[in-house]
């Protein structure tokens, strides 16, 4: 039996295979809200034989957002339309999850396809951003402002505050976003965070805002429903955040409520060299899941059903997510399961495409 294709239960939750759409931004939202984009983006992945998807990283602010475009889950009116898309990925077999996320120092931006993505401007509706330190990401970049403590008890708030939301919209999962140098990383990293409060300096007080996420999270997150964050484990930068460092932070964030750390990489600095090779994150994965004794999610230029089946089959983590192989293919789960030899049930309105 392909390990791909074996159920992995967290909690009350059972995915029925170890796939997983990772969270991608669409920048097809306004005003945060979901539309037929979302429902048929969303909605053919779980068609397609996913055992979760994770949505794209979803606003707790509107100023916690990347561009204007991004979902967003700060205030109730947003819940209808998520629950739309929660609704139809559960009939369809598959679990659904939120990434909840702020961007700190890298809000604020066009969507990708316009100007390049870059900041924008004040004329252009801009908004000043928030970060650990008043550092911008880049020399071209408006600095952020450090938050004060105002500011993070603020941000805390609204993260509680959206896991609620959360699970009104009936998401069966959530999923910090901590990595790609958003507000989370900001203060985890030494790269950017230069605060001298309790808030900076020590990997102790660099930690505390996520440890105080995870708390505020699981005060509303019910216990039966589970958590993951997600970490770049390495900023691969020999002053950056570290494998060992994410090791230890796993540690203390499975007794708060955490059950998966899902191990991306970089994204906290411009022009650093990330060695881009065929699944180049798996190792960070089973560094994580080996010394933190936590399940771990592999993502990371993971393309083809051998590939995924071997670093199951190797333990080297517990999920596969893949994020460009699922927009390249939707049905990834379902080619694969022919692929390896899995029996998968197919929507029965489409069970004529297996004959
Ligand atoms: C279009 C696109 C949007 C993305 N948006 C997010 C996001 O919202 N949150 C996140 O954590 N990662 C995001 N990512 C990163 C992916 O989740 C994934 O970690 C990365 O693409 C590597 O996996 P892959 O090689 O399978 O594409 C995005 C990637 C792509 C291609």
């Amino acid at each position: 039996m392909a390990q791909l294709f074996t159920p992995f239960t967290l909690r009350s939750v059972e995915l029925k295979n170890r796939i997983v759409v990772s969270p991608m931004c669409e920048y097809s939202a306004e005003d945060g809200y979901t539309n037929d984009w979302h429902v048929v983006h969303l909605g053919s992945r779980a068609v397609g034989g996913a055992g979760l998807i994770i949505t794209e990283a979803t606003a707790v602010s509107p100023e916690g957002r990347i561009s204007a475009g991004d979902l967003g889950l700060w205030k109730k009116e947003h819940i209808a339309g998520l629950e739309r898309i929660t609704r139809f990925a559960k009939d369809h077999g598959a679990a659904i999850g939120v990434q909840l996320a702020h961007a700190g120092r890298k809000a604020s931006h066009h969507i990708p396809w316009v100007k390049n993505g870059a900041q924008l401007t004040p004329e252009e509706g801009g908004w000043q951003t928030v970060s650990a330190s008043a550092q911008a990401f880049s020399e071209e970049e408006i600095p952020p402002v450090s938050l004060d403590q105002t500011g993070i008890t603020k941000v805390i708030h609204d993260f509680r505050r959206a896991a609620g939301y959360a699970l009104q919209a009936g998401f069966q999962l959530i999923e910090l976003h901590g990595a790609h140098g958003y507000l989370i990383h900001q203060f985890l990293s030494p790269l950017s965070n230069k605060r001298t409060d309790e808030f900076g300096g020590s990997f102790e007080n660099r930690t505390r805002l996520l440890r105080e996420i995870v708390k505020a999270v699981r005060e509303v997150w019910p216990s039966n429903l589970p958590l993951f964050v997600r970490l770049s484990a390495t900023d691969w930068h020999p002053e950056g955040w570290t494998v060992e460092d994410s090791v230890k932070l796993s540690q203390q964030l499975t007794p708060l409520g955490v059950d998966l750390i899902d191990c991306s990489s970089g994204g906290i600095i411009p022009g650093v060299k990330i060695p881009l090779t065929p699944g180049y994150q798996v190792p960070l994965a089973a560094k994580v899941r080996a010394g933190a004794g936590v399940p771990t999610a592999a993502v990371g230029l993971i393309t083809t059903p051998t590939q995924a089946e071997e670093i199951l089959e190797k333990g080297e983590a517990d999920l596969i997510l893949l994020a460009r192989q699922s927009l390249r293919d939707p049905y990834f789960p379902l080619h694969a399961a022919t692929e390896l030899g899995a029996e998968v049930t197919w929507p029965i309105q489409y069970v004529r495409a297996k004959l």
